[in-house]
């Protein structure tokens, strides 16, 4: 069974923005889209590692504010160089107007 951690009201992370949150020791950036949709992917880029949730939210990417790649929050993807690599994905639920994140992630991408 997955565990899921509060990270914060859904009313404190408004539409286009991104927080950064500590989960048993793993980095984690919980963006809300501008669709109001609310994911979860390492905040750590897979480039050089610098912190995604530095960046800025566009539609529902994140862009690494180092080099300037892109990442689909959905899938992890990287759309554009330097970064090649996808970011992992976790599990969002909202419940009763809070946040909450699960480490295990759904893209099937693990931290190295
Ligand atoms: S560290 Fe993110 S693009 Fe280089």
């Amino acid at each position: 069974m997955m565990t899921y951690v509060r990270v914060c009201s859904l009313a404190d992370l408004a539409p286009g923005s991104v927080v950064s949150r500590e989960i048993d020791g793993t980095p984690v950036a919980v963006v809300r889209c501008e669709d109001g949709t609310v994911h979860a992917v390492r905040d750590v880029c897979s480039h050089q590692e610098y912190p995604l949730s530095d960046g800025e939210v566009v539609g529902c990417t994140i862009e690494c504010t180092w080099h300037g790649s892109e990442f689909d929050v959905r899938t992890g993807e990287a759309l554009n160089l330097p970064a090649t690599e996808p970011v992992p994905v976790y599990p969002v639920q909202v419940r009763d107007g809070d946040i909450y994140v699960s480490l295990s992630p759904t893209n099937g991408v693990v931290a190295s």
